[in-house]
C-alpha cells in the first residue's frame, strides 16, 4: 500500500521524504491556507520534495472554471493530480481533463455510490474521508471496504486513496482491506514508528552491551 502525507507544511516532507516510505502527497485548501503564501508554489515544492503524485485541489465551483484552474495546476508540475470535489461540475471537470490526459482525484467522497460514479467517468483517485465519518457516527472504515469490493468487480483503473486518517488503525485496516492509497498527517505516520517494547528493547540491548563491554575491560 502506497503512503502519502496529507499536509501543506514543507517541514513535514523534509521530515519523512528522507526515510524512504513516502509514495506521494495530498493537500487540500485549508491544509496549504494554514501556511500562508503561495499554494502553488509550495505545491511545486512538495512535488520536489517527494517525487510522486501530489494532488492539488480546485477551489472553482463550475466545470467550467474547474477545468481552467485544472489545467493549470497541471501545469505546475508533471507530478501535480488535480483534485475536483465529488459534485456533479466536479464529475464534468473529471470527464474532461481525464480527456486531455490530467489525472485526476475526486475528493469528498462519503458513499460508495459516490466512489463507483467517479470511477465511471475515470477517476485516477477517489478520496474517501474516513475520520470526518467516524466524526458523524458512521464507519469510515466499512466505506473503504466497501470501495475495495465494489472496484474488484469491474475493470476500473481508480485508486482507492484513504483520507481523513487519524490513527495508526486506519492505515492497517485499510492495508488489510487492499485499499491502494493510504494518505496521513506527519502524526499519524510518526505515530506508525512507535512502539514501546520497541524503544524497551534497544534500550536493554545497548545496557547488556555496554555491561559486557565494561566487564572486558
Ligand atoms: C485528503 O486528501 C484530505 O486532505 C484530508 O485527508 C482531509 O482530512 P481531515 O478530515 O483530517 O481534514
Amino acid at each position: 500500500m502506497k503512503l502519502f502525507i496529507d499536509s501543506g507544511s514543507l517541514k513535514d516532507y523534509e521530515a519523512l521524504a528522507p526515510l524512504g516510505i513516502i509514495d506521494g502527497a495530498t493537500t487540500n485548501p485549508s491544509l496549504l491556507a494554514k501556511e500562508g503564501g503561495d499554494p502553488r508554489a509550495i505545491v511545486k515544492k512538495i512535488c520536489g520534495l517527494v517525487q510522486g503524485p501530489v494532488s492539488a485541489e480546485v477551489v472553482s465551483t463550475s466545470a467550467a472554471d474547474m477545468i481552467v484552474e485544472g489545467r493549470e495546476l497541471a501545469k505546475i508540475d508533471p507530478h501535480v493530480v488535480v483534485k475536483v470535489p465529488f459534485t456533479r461540475d466536479g464529475l464534468k471537470a473529471l470527464k474532461a481533463l481525464t480527456g486531455e490526459g490530467i489525472r485526476v482525484n475526486v475528493t469528498l467522497i462519503f458513499s460508495a455510490a459516490q466512489a463507483l460514479l467517479a470511477a465511471k467517468v475515470g477517476a485516477a483517485l477517489v478520496s474517501p474521508f474516513v475520520g470526518r465519518l467516524d466524526d458523524v457516527g458512521q464507519n469510515g472504515m466499512a466505506l473503504i471496504q466497501e470501495i475495495v469490493e465494489i472496484y474488484r468487480n469491474y475493470p476500473f483503473h481508480t485508486e482507492v486513496l484513504v483520507a481523513s486518517t487519524r490513527h495508526p488503525i486506519h492505515i492497517v485496516e485499510a492495508a488489510k482491506m487492499g485499499a491502494d492509497i493510504c494518505t496521513c498527517p506527519a502524526k499519524v505516520i510518526d505515530q506508525l514508528f512507535k512502539h514501546p517494547l520497541t524503544d524497551i528493547g534497544l534500550s536493554n540491548f545497548l545496557k547488556d552491551h555496554e555491561k559486557a563491554q565494561a566487564a572486558r575491560v
